[in-house]
């Protein structure tokens, strides 16, 4: 996610300080160089030892610190950085960064770096909820930064409320966010995901193993390029991505509902799930018991909800419509015949009897086939990775 960039890291003292280690450690992980930034409050609550074996470097709390400031390190730290992440951002560092205070190291790199800034709040949800704090938060806003809204919960002083640290993840995506081009920014993507549940009685249900990864993945690269995304998804596991409307189905039926209701202005819809073609004809109310020893299931043709999106297509606007083609054998020719069928701008062709490609697994290795015959094929990659080039494919096409 971060190969070559520098993220400034500013810890303020707020008890979410101690969660700046694992941030530090992840934004590592994603390929970031991380300098760490504390105030005096921060170093109550973690040591500067820490961070600074954590991120490889020394760690900057004194703005008068002879070593440091002998090269003017805090004009150099606030140029080199890509990108500021403050984490957690006390009601303290908010309102003086809010009012163009520099009386620290944190706040006189905020006032020097022309990067972007992203504040992530955390405190006592009374003390977010006061008009000082919002307006400090609104005048951030004003001044071009970006605020992470924090999570609620149980917060470290007993109560519950807004307030906590949202988890790394969350943080690195949206600091991702700041750092990809908008290339698909006032564009509406629709994407489905996971598999269906198609009931036989209510504790049971015929499903496939799709996880959900491929769609989530394309979900989340098109927020990364601004675009804003809903996701229709059958039961999985992934947690909803931050920023993105998702809406949770179980069936084929149900799936079908929520994808047309939303189609109509989608500048793109790209169908990933593994969608049921059949269900039982008739779900029992109660468990099915166990009588004779074989036992025959009716069932019944599910809609196919992506060919009655390429029936339908709109007219008088470009909406870019992608199927996927889940296939164990004659990969080319199934998905080419899905292509027409279905009226699509392109597919994508995946063998599920591949390994490291398919269902469950976190890389996919695909070929992509578009009306004119013409066969893109593309190596092993991440699902993200493949994700990408579908989105600048998507891309070229809106063009
Ligand atoms: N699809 C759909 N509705 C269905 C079945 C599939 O929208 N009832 C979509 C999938 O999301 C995928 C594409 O159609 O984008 C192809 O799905 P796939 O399961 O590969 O093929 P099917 O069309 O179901 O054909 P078959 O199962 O016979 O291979």
């Amino acid at each position: 996610m971060f190969n070559g960039k520098s993220i400034l890291l500013g810890v303020s003292g707020g008890i979410a300080a101690y969660k700046a280690a694992e941030l530090a450690r992840s934004f590592i992980r994603e390929g970031a160089g991380v300098q760490v930034v504390m105030t005096a409050g921060a170093q109550r609550f973690i040591t500067p030892l820490t961070l600074q074996v954590l991120s490889e470097q020394p760690v900057a709390t004194d703005l008068f610190d002879p070593g440091l400031e002998s090269q003017i390190g805090h004009i150099q730290m606030a140029r080199a950085a890509h990108l500021v992440v403050v984490a957690p951002a006390t009601a303290n560092v908010l309102a003086k960064a809010a009012a163009g205070l520099a009386d620290d190291y944190l706040t006189t790199v905020l006032l020097a770096t022309t990067a972007p800034v992203l504040f992530c709040p955390a405190m006592n949800t009374r003390m977010l909820e006061h008009p000082a704090t919002r307006r400090s938060l609104e005048t951030l806003r004003q001044l071009g930064y970006s605020v992470l809204e924090p999570d609620a919960g149980q917060l470290a002083c007993g109560e519950e409320g807004a307030g906590r640290l949202p988890d790394p993840p969350v943080i690195l995506e949206a600091a991702c966010r700041l750092l990809t081009p908008p290339s698909l920014q006032g564009r509406r993507f629709l994407v489905s995901a996971g598999p269906t549940w198609e009931p036989l009685d209510p504790v049971r249900f015929i499903t496939n193993p799709s996880s959900g990864k491929m769609g989530f993945a394309l979900a989340r690269m098109a927020a990364r390029r601004g675009a804003e995304v809903t996701l229709v998804s059958g039961p999985s596991s992934l947690a909803s991505p931050t920023g993105i409307s998702t809406v949770r189905v179980r069936t084929a039926l149900d799936m079908e509902q929520a994808v047309l209701e939303h189609a109509r202005n989608m500048d793109a819809i790209i169908m990933t799930a593994a969608v049921g073609d059949y269900r039982p004809a008739h779900a029992a109310s109660q468990k099915i018991k166990k009588s004779s020893d074989t036992m025959t299931i009716p069932l019944i043709r599910n809609p196919d909800i992506l060919a009655s999106l390429g029936k339908s297509r709109p007219h008088g606007v470009r909406q870019v419509l992608v199927g996927f083609a889940a296939e164990t054998e004659h990969l080319i020719e199934n998905a080419r015949e899905k292509l027409i069928q279905k009226n699509l701008d392109f597919i994508v062709a995946n063998n599920l009897g591949e390994s490291g490609s398919g269902f469950g697994v976190d890389t996919n290795r695909v070929k992509i086939i578009d009306p004119t015959g013409a066969i893109e094929e593309l190596p092993m990659l991440t699902k993200d990775e493949v994700a990408a080039r579908i989105l600048d494919r998507v891309e070229s096409i809106l063009s």
